[in-house]
Order: structure tokens, then sequence, then C-alpha cells
């Protein structure tokens, strides 16, 4: 399985999403500030990965913390918090990585500092595990929902890389390959950045299932002359409603789907869903550099001092949504109960 993320004596090491297809490198963060800048600049991205990734930031910085006593452990552990929060706004993940290391914080603030220390360490390291778990139970949950053979369209990278492991969207269609289905995956692009052609298909074809890149505009042409029988893709943060933002572009492929009459999947664990943001239009969308759009690989493709926008994420309304895949079942209209059910305590810790 692909490392995409490891605690190591070291530091965090990361495999180097900016530099793939072409290099597999790796780089180790030795401190807190050393992850959110591949936070920042996509070392590392796609929200549960994120989720994980703050987590084992906020151990190492703990870690590495000189502090002689309790009190000045909590501002350290408070700002290494803040400067992580600070990274990316809009997978949910992220805060939620955050979250659950304060509750451990809190729950061992009483012990001497290295058993804290080696504490926030080890939760960093279980959620790793869980993660790779869930997305192994929502390959489960949605590969019977995909067709026994024919073309899948996903958008982004929801696979290993953007998880700990066997990823979300893709882990569905590696779940359903597994189980006999013949796939086809379609990977758009996915302008600027290029998730889908840089990650989707390395990582694809790393396993052997076959994988068409196509420009993201040429998904409505694929749909209609029938190449694609189902879509399916992540999610950054699912609103209570079912409204899920994802990768920009993620809405047209969503509104295509729905005029083809073609079902559009979204694959996410239950960290993704934040029933505290009633719908899409509450979730912040992240503005990135106008420089993703005016150069590819580094080169100027568009005219000096033009105006860019770059939003990294659109909202799909839930109207556009056949069903949310997740690691507690898949989930189906009125959203807004079904995402609630799947909160109750006496599920499995998340
Ligand atoms: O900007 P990115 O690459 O972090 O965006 C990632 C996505 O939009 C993914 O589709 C999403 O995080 C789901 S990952 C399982």
């Amino acid at each position: 399985m692909i490392k995409t993320l490891e605690w190591t004596d070291s530091g965090v090491r990361f495999i180097d999403q900016t530099k793939l297809p072409t290099e597999e490198i790796y780089v180790t963060c030795r401190t807190y500030e050393e992850v959110a800048n591949a936070i920042r600049t996509m070392i590392v991205r796609g929200a549960p990965a994120l989720g994980v990734a703050a987590a084992m930031g906020v151990a190492l910085g703990v870690r590495e913390s000189q502090a002689k006593d309790h009190d000045q452990l909590q501002r350290d552990f408070t700002h290494i918090c803040d400067v992580l929060a600070a990274t990316r706004p809009t997978a949910v993940n992220l805060f939620w990585g955050i979250r659950r290391m304060k509750q451990k914080f809190d729950e061992v603030s009483a012990r001497p500092i290295p058993q804290i220390k080696q504490a926030l360490i080890a939760e960093a390291q279980r959620l790793l595990a869980a993660d790779i778990a869930a997305n192994q139970a929502m390959g489960k949950h949605g590969a019977v929902l995909l067709p026994s053979s024919g073309g899948i369209l996903t958008h982004c990278n929801a696979g290993a890389l953007a998880t700990c492991g066997y990823g979300t969207a893709l882990g569905v269609i590696r779940a359903a390959v597994d189980s006999g289905k013949k796939l086809q995956v379609f990977a758009d692009e996915t302008r600027p950045f290029l998730q889908g052609s840089r990650l989707t298909a390395w990582e694809l074809m790393k396993d052997g299932i076959p994988t068409t890149v196509i420009s993201d505009n040429m998904a409505g042409a694929m749909m209609r002359q029938g190449k694609i029988a189902a879509v399916i893709v992540g999610a950054d943060r699912i609103a209570a409603n079912g409204d899920v933002a994802n990768k920009i572009g993620t809405y047209t492929v969503a509104v295509l789907a729905k005029e083809h009459g073609i079902p559009f999947y979204v694959a996410a664990p239950f960290s993704t869903i934040d029933l505290n943001t009633p719908d899409g239009s509450q979730i912040p969308i992240e503005q990135r550099s106008p420089a993703e759009v005016t150069h590819l690989a580094g080169k100027q493709i568009a005219p000096d001092g033009v105006q860019v926008e770059n939003p990294a994420f659109d909202v799909t309304p839930h109207q556009y949504v056949t069903a949310i895949i997740t690691e507690r079942g898949v989930l189906r209209e009125p959203y807004s109960e079904s995402l609630r059910s799947i909160a109750e305590p006496s599920l499995p810790a998340e």
C-alpha cells in the first residue's frame, strides 16, 4: 500500500505529492511548522490525509516542546493547534484531527509530560490506522453500488494519496475491482492542480486498474456517448443537509450526471461530515494562488496581469447526490436525517 504519510522517530514522513507522477520522493517534516508548510504547499493533500497530518503535526510539536511545566505545555499545545488549523480552511477533517488531539490532551493532561507526549503520538498513529480501516469499510459498502462492468468517472484524487491508504472513492473502486467487477476508470485531469492526471492515474496504474485520463471538459461528451455508468468522488466537507464541498469542478460533473441519468456517488468517512454547518453556503471555500491558473508546469499560459479566480472547491447541492457512502453504511435522502442517524453514540467510535 502507498504510504501517504507515516510517523517515524525523526518526524512525519510524506510522499511528496507535488513531485508525482514523475518522481516518487519522500520528505520528513521534523517540526510542526514543517508539517503546516507541507499542508499549505500540497506535499500532502486530500481531506482524510489532512486530518491525520494535522494530528501528527500536533504530536510532533508537543514532542519537540521544551516546556518544563504543564502550564507552558498547555500554551505550546494551543499555539501548535492554532498554526496547523490556519493552513487550509475547507476540509473539515483537518479540524477534526486537531479536535481529536485536543480531546486526548485534555484526557491525559494530569500525567507527567513524557507520558503526555507518548499518548499524543499513540493517538495520531491510532487515527492513521482508523482511517485505513474506515476506507476499507467504505469499500465494502460501496462496491455493491457500482455496475458489474463499465466506465466510472472520478474527479480529483480521492485515493490512497488523499487518505492514509486505500482511498475513499478509489477505495470503493478498488473493492469493486477486487470483487470481480470489470471497471474502466475515467480520471478527470482536474485543473488547475491536476490531481486527477498526476495522482489518480498514477495510483490506479500502480494497482493495474484500467485508467483513462480525460481533460475536465470531456466529461459531458463521454457521458453522452454512454461511456460512463457511474460517477464517484470524495468530499472535503459534507454539510448537515447533504451538500458536498469537493474539488472545484465536482459540481459541473454532478449536473452532467443528473442530465444523463447517471448515479453520482460521494464516498467519505464520518470525519468529513460537519453537522455543525447547516448547508453548503456556509462552507468556507479556499482561494488559492492565481499562479496555479496562469501557469502550467511553470510555463505562463495567460497574459500578464489578467484577472484570475481560483476557488479550490465547489459545493454540489444534495439533490444531485445519489448516495453518500461512509464507513457506517450507505446514506440516501433525506440527508438531514440519514447523516444524523449515523452520529448515534451507540455506533463505533470515530
Ligand atoms: O486540494 P486537495 O487536493 O486537497 O483536494 C482534495 C479533494 O478535493 C478530494 O476530492 C477530497 O479531499 C476527498 S479525498 C478522499
